[in-house]
């Protein structure tokens, strides 16, 4: 059974109504999906679609690229959602300098705030880091304390320095389409030096579909594609590494059903 640790079902415009697609989902063997918020107004639809469907928990947290949707008083409303029973984490928050005209500092003032919410919440954060490797380790250490509930390296796309770096202090380490591309040297080395209980897996739904499906509309029926790229790359059988990844999620998101 596999367990998607980061999509976002919570798309309409790509997903429209979701009960079809849950019920593929258990056909492909997914069993769990954490519908992951970007603002405000995602992370509510997030927990509104986790409340109604057993498979899906739900994350809640401002995307380092979407600081522009936040209004006074959004970070006492994503405050409230996490304290809902299906809400399993903060996220996704970090850092994304990709594109410019990025205002640097309020990213990492609103990391850092985000830090403090899980904290205060006793849940484990999300990260998303693009183009900000340095930055994003810094202020992870210099928040150390704010993560005794641990985290996850969504989407990691690092050098393997970065994964030792992330390992050390605690986190997993989460391995989506990207691993599965031609050209992905660096991230296979990655791949396999993650200690087995750090390693998570998911599909980053819409984007990043795993080849073969590389362009199209990702969705968490493409999960099993991501584990069975990481089963080759580790040299483990599919099972195993399927119950491991259960265990790990599990551990890392305490109210998932194990
Ligand atoms: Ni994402």
């Amino acid at each position: 059974m596999y367990i998607d640790t980061h999509a976002h079902l919570n798309y309409p415009e790509k997903y429209g109504d979701l009960s079809a697609l849950l019920g593929e989902l258990a056909e492909c063997g997914v069993r769990t999906v954490i519908d992951v918020g970007w603002n405000l107004e995602s992370s509510l639809l997030a927990a509104q679609q986790a409340e109604q469907n057993p498979p899906l928990f739900f994350a809640a947290g401002f995307h380092p690229s979407n600081l522009g949707d936040f209004r006074p008083g959004d970070d006492a409303r994503i405050a409230r959602l996490l304290s809902r029973p299906k809400c399993v984490a903060v996220g996704e928050i970090g850092l994304d300098y990709h594109y410019s005209g990025t205002d640097e500092s309020a990213q990492r003032r609103a990391f850092a705030a985000q830090l403090e919410l899980a904290d205060a919440a006793g849940l484990p954060v999300i990260i998303h880091s693009r183009d900000a490797a340095e930055d994003t380790l810094r202020l992870l250490q210099d928040n150390r304390a704010r993560l005794a509930a641990g985290g996850v390296m969504h989407c990691f796309s690092g050098s393997p320095e970065m994964a030792k770096a992330y390992l050390k202090l605690g986190l997993f380490l989460s391995f989506a389409g990207p691993v599965t591309f031609k050209n992905a040297r660096r991230l296979d080395e990655v791949a396999k030096l993650v200690p087995a209980d750090r390693l998570l897996a998911e599909t980053d739904s819409p984007y990043l579909a795993p080849e073969p499906l590389r362009g199209s509309l990702n969705t968490p029926k493409n999960l099993p594609l991501v584990y069975r790229k990481l089963a080759e790359l580790r040299g483990e059988p599919l099972e195993l590494l399927a119950q491991q990844i259960a265990k790990n999620a599990a551990a890392l998101f305490l109210k998932l059903v194990p």
